[in-house]
């Protein structure tokens, strides 16, 4: 069992990594918390995957609990579904010894958490993310959110778990789009932050996508450490944490101008970091060749690495990176790379990042 300890004064918890540890979490709750009665909150798909795992760990240690389905990814981050959770757990007579468990992607964990840290003014949270991506990033940091009609998690608040606990092996029905997409956020935080796990990916990414056991927990271990250390540093983002947004100004842009359902996150995130590699070049900030290496690593993964019909579509991409639509010379806050495993954020506008990065 590896620990890592997100540091955060009295918020500060473990994240636990450990393959084939689902069926351990009932222990680890039952030494955590006093007498706790535990809501374990999942979708019909990951339930029926892998609750029946945690289940059997609860009963085990004979832990009062119970179940509450929501809809699968964003569908299910909605104040209309938090709203039919919070009647469910009031039905159940959920009170302030309740532990509301997450269990499935970062959909399903930022629902929790927003349900966690309102329900009577904030019950106990454990995360049990169950996708590559609610492993390295989701689950991690303690920002939650539902959506509203004018944009993605608009409505959220830091409200911080009091244990993640991530089993490496469920990872194994993740269908391999999705690993890709969590992947994506993986070489993000090695290309901020560590130049070595970085070259550790360029060795090793092909075992850690094919499953291999060592390979995922090392990739999954180190990218929660980076992301708990940045964190930890900046819990609410008045600055180092932004560099986590790396890949991610152009990265939503295309998302957005794609449509959210044709270019997954981490397909945007992916195309959006060796976009922002090639700006960091062009301005003389990174040395020839790190966009190079970042987009080989991802091609490796299987991700896309171009956007789609750029030129063509130049003034919707300009909308798209516009804060303001109405001030098309404001500058927007974009990470850049300095080299690998060093970033830093420079203000330009929508107009400099498209010149420069094409
Ligand atoms: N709070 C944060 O800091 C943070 C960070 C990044 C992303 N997010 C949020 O996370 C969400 C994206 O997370 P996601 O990519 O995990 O998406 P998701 O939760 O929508 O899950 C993606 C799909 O994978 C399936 N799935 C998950 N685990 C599985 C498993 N073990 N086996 C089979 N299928 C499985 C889900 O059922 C779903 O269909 C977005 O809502 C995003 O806003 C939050
Ligand atoms: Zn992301």
């Amino acid at each position: 069992m590896t620990t890592i300890q997100v540091m955060l004064g009295d918020r500060s918890h473990p994240i636990r990594i450990q393959p084939g540890s689902l069926g351990d979490l009932g222990e680890a709750i039952s030494k955590e918390f006093d007498q706790p009665r535990v809501v374990v909150i999942t979708t019909p798909k990951i339930g029926e995957m892998h609750y029946g795992a945690v289940a059997t760990g609860l009963a085990r240690l004979h832990l009062e609990h119970s179940r509450i389905d929501v809809p699968e990814r964003d569908r299910a981050k909605t104040l209309r579904v938090a709203g039919r959770v919070y009647d469910e757990l009031l039905e159940l007579g959920a009170d302030r010894q309740t532990v509301l468990v997450g269990l499935g992607g970062g959909a399903t964990g930022d629902l929790t958490g927003f349900i966690a840290s309102t329900f009577l003014r904030g019950i106990s949270l454990v995360q049990v993310p169950t996708s590559l991506l609610a492993q390295v990033d989701a689950s991690v940091g303690g920002k939650n959110a539902v959506n509203h009609a004018r944009g993605k998690n608009l409505i959220g608040t830091f409200y911080q778990p009091r244990l993640v606990w991530i089993d490496p092996d469920v990872l194994a029905t993740l269908p391999l789009r999705e690993r890709r997409c969590g992947m994506a956020e993986v070489v993000k935080v090695a290309a901020i932050w560590d130049a070595a796990f970085f070259e550790w990916l360029e060795e090793n990414v092909k075992s850690a996508m094919a499953l291999d056991r060592d390979a995922l927990t090392h990739a999954i271990t180190r990218a929660c450490a980076i992301k708990a250390e940045v964190v930890g540093l900046d819990e609410r983002e008045a600055g180092l944490r932004s560099l986590l947004n790396f890949g991610h100004t152009v990265g939503h842009a295309i998302e957005s101008v794609a449509d959210y359902r044709k270019v997954r996150h981490g397909e945007g995130v992916s195309m959006g970091m060796v976009f922002a590699a090639r700006l960091s070049e062009r301005l003389g900030l990174a040395p020839g060749g790190t966009a190079e290496r970042i987009r080989s690593l991802l091609i490796r993964i299987g991700l896309p690495t171009e956007p789609p019909d750029w030129d063509k579509q130049r003034k919707a991409y300009l909308d798209a990176l516009a804060v303001d639509k109405k001030v098309r010379d404001e500058k927007v806050r974009f990470v850049v790379l300095r080299s690998l495993g060093k970033a830093e954020v420079t203000p330009l506008t929508p107009e400099e990042i498209l010149a420069e990065g094409l």
